[in-house]
């Protein structure tokens, strides 16, 4: 059909467009939506490449150490197209971890079995903070798989990027591991609150480096998670959670890197408004709490969102609610630029039936 092409140069403008678009393969619906046109409703899942898929395991056998498997890039490639096996997805996040920065910065990160990450924890005030951790260099295999995938992937799926927020990455750091109300990171924000900010700056210009060097390897949108953003102390959230953001995306943007950026604020409430305003992300990311009629009258307009459904909601054999919230969400979402996830990680007992079954719901939807 190509042969009809030139006549139409010359009769029909317009009507070239709309053929040339439906003969062009590479329409990616998600870089689409950042660049203010929303057609379907883009899709992916967070945790998508882990441990729900029992094949997950035969590639996590591969190498011993969890560490050793972020930095080896045939391991990287595999595990992040894994999911695209099973799944009619938009985009595929590459697999990595966000505590590669802390271990890249000497903190002796271990993965426990049964237990989660475990770091050598800093003592506020006293430890020294690491300022020349070569971010970069010793993530090569990160790099090198992006530059692999962006190559192999059909320009069709968007490829993800990402880092942990500034402050998500200090908990861990501080606490050491995981915490119930992270109390140690909460009063070193207020008794060593110098301390404290030179940490936060430093992780900003390591954060960076690491979401510059994804972005210049061929990722088509950054994404920053703050796990723990509901831990910052109200009166805090803003040095805290917000202004470390827009710091790193303003360095970005001054580093030539113009990708969009969804941030990732978890539980953060009613503070979501004020990131959705101030922090300068191209997305907010919403978690499974937030009611989402609340969201579409107070969340930014300018601003693209997505979410949220509960990933428990995918656990059950034959949920009888699955396909209702779907729909409810995609219905309180149809007059907003809007990328269809769940609010927080895949578990491990998600059922691939079910992850089936909404994607089903969603490429059906018409908006
Ligand atoms: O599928 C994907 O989304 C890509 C890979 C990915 C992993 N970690 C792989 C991983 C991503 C995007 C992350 C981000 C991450 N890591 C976050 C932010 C998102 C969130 O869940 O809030 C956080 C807080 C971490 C820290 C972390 N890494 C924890 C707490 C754990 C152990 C418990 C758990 O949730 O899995 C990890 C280990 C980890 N990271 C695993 C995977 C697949 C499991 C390790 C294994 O398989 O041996």
């Amino acid at each position: 059909m190509v042969y009809f092409i030139p006549k139409l140069i010359e009769h029909n403008n317009n009507t070239l467009f709309k053929i040339e678009k439906k003969l062009n393969m590479d329409a990616n619906i998600i870089n689409d939506l950042f660049k203010g046109k929303q057609s379907q409703t883009p899709l992916w899942f967070l945790r998508q490449a882990g441990r729900h898929i029992p094949e997950y395991y035969e590639i996590r056998k591969k190498e011993y150490n969890f560490i050793d498997f972020c930095l080896n890039k045939n391991l990287i490639i595999e595990s992040t197209k894994l999911p695209l096996k099973y799944y009619n997805l938009d985009a595929a996040i590459i697999f990595s971890d966000i505590l590669m920065i802390p271990w890249a910065m000497r903190r002796n990160l271990r993965f426990l079995k049964d237990f989660g990450p475990t770091l050598d924890p800093m003592i506020p005030g006293e430890t020294k903070i690491v300022k020349n951790a070569s971010i970069v260099s010793k993530l090569e295999p990160l790099k090198d798989s992006i530059s692999t995938l962006r190559n192999d992937l059909p320009k069709s799926i968007s490829l993800i990027g990402f880092a942990g927020a500034p402050w998500t990455l200090a908990c861990y750091m501080i606490e050491g591991k995981g915490s119930k109300d992270f109390l140690k990171t909460r009063k070193a924000l207020w008794c060593e609150n110098k301390w404290f900010m030179e940490l936060i700056e430093t992780l900003i210009y390591y954060i960076s480096d690491k979401l510059e060097m994804q972005a210049k390897a061929g990722v088509d949108v950054l994404m920053i998670f703050d796990s723990w953003s509901h831990m910052i102390p109200n009166n805090f959230f803003t040095e805290c959670a917000i202004n470390p953001i827009s710091r790193i995306i303003r360095i970005l943007r001054s580093r030539d890197i113009f990708v969009p950026i969804i941030g990732f604020p978890f539980k953060a409430g009613s503070s979501i408004i004020k990131y959705s305003f101030e922090s300068e992300v191209d997305c907010v990311a919403l978690d499974w709490s937030v009611d989402l009629s609340w969201a579409d009258s107070f969340i930014n307009k300018d601003i693209v969102i997505q979410g949220n459904l509960d990933p428990a909601s995918l656990i059950p054999k034959d949920s009888v609610y699955l396909k209702d919230n779907v729909l409810s969400i995609l219905d309180k979402m149809s007059d907003r630029r809007f990328i269809f996830n769940v609010g927080h990680g895949l578990t491990p007992d998600c059922k691939i039936d079910n992850v089936k079954k909404v994607i089903d719901i969603v490429k059906n939807y018409k908006r």
